[in-house]
């Protein structure tokens, strides 16, 4: 490990030479030149695909910034490398530190299959109150299942706290669902016909407070990011108390002092330079449209389970999780990760697709305002896949379409792509 990676031992401290990232009371962030920057390794190909994260970050701070800037990065424990050292699978000094330092990145976590075990990930969610799960979706050059992928270069918002995910269900059959039946049918004007004796009810709550501090989030995103046309997604025609409500409280959301001017709503309205256009679309409709004509939309605003659909249809446009980034964001507080799971089939191999992570980690150096790193990473990327270089999947996906390819393992690629960061 490169001399600016502190690994875990027997505890987490905090090296001399890094300092934490400030968070102000405007939940703005002031970040030092030697910023402490917490990683979790992650399960499976984690161990892995961190090393070359790090190895192309590094690389990209060195090359933009000299000595003058440099992340400090520490190790924090969670999911199993934690069970293994600590005995417990998310140990409070993770939380403690991630808290003090603000800001951080992480590789997959598993969820073992078993009674009584929870996400790491919802877990983590809850504790930093992450409301809005970020996924930047845009092309670099890999293969890909549709024609003219350059299209597609858009941001999903997808609300991370509310919806279905509440976990408030009651199965069909079971004294709950019947006496909910019985509440509905009694009291609040529920028909016979909807709710026959068997139904299984699950509840989906949906908050003006969460909605509006989201839709906030994400168009303060697409005014700084100079991205025009956002939609905000839902069925608000068939729920209207939920995603119908999501959708007015959006455009109730434009309508406040600090979107005056500069969030359009009039559906025939131009946006110029400095101003993005609001408009709601149905999800049905947007979903067809990210095939049809991706182009249309820069960002797009949706429910917790709307977002979940229409991420990874997007994702799935450019070439699937393996090239998208995410970051998980709250007030202030924010954790980036890659966005597919553990892959425990090809773990220990060295051949995972590192790419989600350095691009977790190229969002993270933008989330800091180190844009002239992040800029490095994605032009030396662009550049490894036009000199047609990458892991297995990636080279197989050039070969399909009778390209040549040049096949490298997990730690070859991250040179390679830190090679091309001039
Ligand atoms: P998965 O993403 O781990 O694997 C699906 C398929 O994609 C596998 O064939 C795998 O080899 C391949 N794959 C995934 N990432 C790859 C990479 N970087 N390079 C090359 N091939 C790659 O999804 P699965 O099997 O559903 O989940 C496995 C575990 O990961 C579960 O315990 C799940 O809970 C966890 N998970 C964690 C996430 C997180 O920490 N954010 C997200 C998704 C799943």
């Amino acid at each position: 490990m490169p001399e600016n990676v502190y690994t875990w031992e027997k505890g987490i401290a905090k090296p001399e030479k890094g300092e934490f990232i400030e968070l102000k009371e405007d939940k703005t962030l002031r970040i030092p030149s030697y910023p402490v920057i917490p990683f979790i390794e992650g399960d499976g190909i984690g161990p892995e695909i961190t090393p070359a994260m790090i190895r192309v970050v590094n690389r990209a701070v060195e090359s933009a910034y000299g000595d003058s800037r440099k992340i400090v990065w520490v190790e924090i424990l969670a999911g199993d490398k934690a069970q293994e050292k600590t005995g417990e699978r998310l140990p409070k000094e993770t939380l403690d530190f991630l808290k003090k330092a603000v800001v951080g990145i992480k590789g997959p976590l598993g969820t073992p299959v078993g009674k009584g075990i929870r996400s790491i990930n919802s877990a983590l969610r809850r504790a930093f109150d992450f409301y809005s799960a970020v996924r930047p979706v845009y092309w670099m050059g890999q293969p890909t299942p549709i024609p003219d992928p350059a299209r597609v270069d858009l941001v999903v918002f997808r609300e991370n706290t509310d919806d279905v995910y509440a976990g408030v269900e009651f199965f069909s059959r079971t004294e709950e669902a019947l006496k909910v039946r019985d509440f509905l049918l009694k009291e609040m004007g529920a028909k016979e016909e909807g709710f026959p004796q068997d139904i299984g009810i699950t509840v989906k709550p949906m908050s003006e407070f969460k909605t509006k501090r989201h839709v906030r989030k994400a168009l303060r995103y697409a005014l700084e990011t100079n991205r025009k046309n956002v939609a905000v997604i839902g069925k608000g025609n068939i729920m209207k108390a939920t995603e119908g409500a999501f959708i007015n409280w959006a455009f109730e959301v434009a309508q406040e002092e600090e979107f005056k001017g500069r969030v359009l709503t009039d559906p025939e309205a131009e946006p110029a330079k400095g101003q993005v256009k609001l408009s709601k679309v149905i999800t049905d409709q947007m979903l067809m449209q990210l095939v049809l004509k991706p182009e249309a939309w820069d960002l797009i605003i949706a429910q917790n389970l709307n977002g979940d659909y229409v991420s990874d249809l997007a994702a799935a446009l450019i070439g699937g999780p393996g090239f998208v980034p995410s970051g998980n964001i709250g007030d202030g507080y924010a954790l980036f990760e890659s966005t597919h799971g553990t892959a425990l089939d090809i773990a220990g191999k060295n051949i995972a697709n590192p790419l989600s992570l350095i691009l977790s980690g190229a969002m993270m150096l933008e989330y800091i305002g180190w844009k002239e790193a992040s800029e490095k990473i994605y032009s030396a990327v662009r550049k490894t896949l036009e000199d047609r270089i990458g892991t297995p999947d990636i080279a197989a996906g050039f070969r399909k379409r009778g390209e040549e390819a040049r096949e490298v393992s997990t730690t070859e690629y991250a040179e390679e792509i830190a090679r091309r960061i001039n």
